[in-house]
């Protein structure tokens, strides 16, 4: 079995995290539960960070804030002296309300409404990631409106896309994000923003996809955009003076999973940009990233008591578990694999293959589809591992079942940081038919 970070098994033969015992997390806080070893998170962010130092290159290391953003996270982020992403006016207010520091929030997302354009230079964030001509506009009547500025950055779809081992090249990006490089889109973008007296271009942006864990994808992403980089220097007299590269490193999720160091994707990065500059004699822009995956998928475990069990003879043992894809939509939407451990009985050997339902009324409500276990029984805890990332960010009330908390673990020390839901929560919005409506 491999663990992550702090993860290990203690002298009873539990689970243990940031020094406590999983088996204690679940009975004072109940299951299911998702726990987050700080200690890795700041391990991952100060490698980022770390690497861009070493090399002497001027960077922002950006938390993409959608792979799990809570006030208690958002305030881990600032702590360690990263950027954040926000992609919508509840992440940011969220960031806002953990008063993290304005000037280093980037607002990404491919139909930002007016509102939350307001909202942005209201709180006067560092940069506004426009995505298309709508936007473009929109902006420019809202930053009139407000008889204020802002800094932008571009964000361009270069003609690439990587996922896990692959990633393709294409002529023209099929993608509803950004302005295509190749036909002419991200040109006349430029055009106009450089034009506008109220944004500042401060360069361009892409995002390539996501569990990458090669790095020729960003290579290539990279020269495509300084080429065109070079067409702009003599036409419109642009230079970049940020690059983003966005996100989108791989993580190990199971064995299959083989991700290379941060700080091989980041010195690979660093090195082309390096090439691309001196080829093109170019002054070197700031390089951001975003990683949301790599700095908190795999220092999330999710803590589930074992219920009812299932056998269809010869075919199947299915093993119930009170949570699923409510909590963890992955598996059900991208046939996402994990890893469990039984975290009671964690040093016991393994005697069948089982399969983790979740109490959800769907048949795809299934946690992982084939794991060795010793045989579970009821009451068992059963830890999937590596669901920091999109695992509470995604999830939701389908069935009506209440969303589980959220405990930050480090040194010994347990911290809640998102309560559990109740079933008040839960009709909290709903509104009486029996009741007259006031409005
Ligand atoms: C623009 C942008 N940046 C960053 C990320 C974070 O990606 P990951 O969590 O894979 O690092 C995403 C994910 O969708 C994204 O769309």
């Amino acid at each position: 079995m491999y663990f992550h970070g702090t993860s290990k098994v203690n002298a009873r033969g539990h689970l243990e995290i940031g020094g406590l015992d999983t088996v204690e997390l679940a009975e004072q806080f109940g299951t299911p539960l998702y726990v987050y070893d700080v200690a890795l998170i700041r391990e991952r962010a100060r490698g980022f960070k770390q690497t861009f130092e070493n090399l002497g290159v001027t960077a922002q290391v950006a938390y993409a804030s959608k792979a799990f953003s809570s006030i208690g996270m958002v305030q881990l982020v600032d702590e360690e002296g990263l950027s954040l992403d926000v992609v919508s006016g509840g992440e940011l207010y969220t960031a806002i309300a953990a008063k993290f520091p304005v000037e280093r929030i980037h607002f990404h997302g491919n139909n930002k409404s007016k509102e939350e354009l307001e909202m942005a230079l209201k709180y006067k964030i560092g940069c506004i990631v426009v995505d298309n001509f709508y936007e473009l506009e929109l902006l420019e009547s809202v930053c009139e409106s407000m008889d204020t500025n802002t800094k932008i950055l571009l964000r361009v779809t270069p003609g690439v896309e990587a996922h896990t081992h692959e990633y393709i090249t294409t002529g023209q990006a099929d993608s509803k994000f950004g302005f295509d490089l190749q036909n002419g889109q991200a040109e006349k973008a430029l055009t106009i923003a450089l034009a506008s007296s109220r944004m500042e271009v401060l360069g361009l942006h892409c995002h390539i996809g996501s569990q990458i864990f090669e790095t020729a994808g960003f290579l290539i992403a990279a020269q495509k955009i300084f080429e065109k980089l070079n067409e702009w220097k003599e036409s419109l007299a642009f230079e970049s003076e940020v690059l983003n590269l966005g996100g989108g490193f791989g993580i190990r999720y199971t064995n299959e999973d083989q991700p290379l160091p941060a700080a091989q994707y980041v010195a690979e990065i660093i090195e082309e940009v390096q090439k691309q500059v001196e080829k093109y004699a170019m002054n070197m822009p700031e390089i951001w990233i975003e990683p949301g995956r790599s700095l908190v998928g795999d220092a999330g475990t999710t803590l589930y008591k074992v219920g009812s069990r299932k056998e269809v003879p010869n075919i199947r043992q299915y093993v119930a578990v009170d949570g699923g894809m409510s909590d963890n939509i992955r598996p059900a939407l991208y046939q996402a694999k994990y890893e469990a451990v039984l975290a009671n009985r964690a040093l016991e050997t393994t005697c069948e293959t089982v399969s983790i339902a979740g109490k959800c009324c769907e048949s795809g409500d299934m946690l992982i589809w084939d794991i060795p276990l010793p045989k579970p029984g009821s009451d068992d805890l059963l830890a999937v591992f590596c669901t920091g990332a999109y695992g509470y960010a995604m999830a939701n009330n389908y069935n009506r079942i209440p969303r589980p908390p959220v405990v930050f673990v480090e040194n010994g020390q347990a911290k809640l940081v998102v309560k559990r839901e109740t079933y008040e929560d839960l009709i909290r919005m709903d509104l009486s038919i029996k009741e007259k409506i006031n409005n």
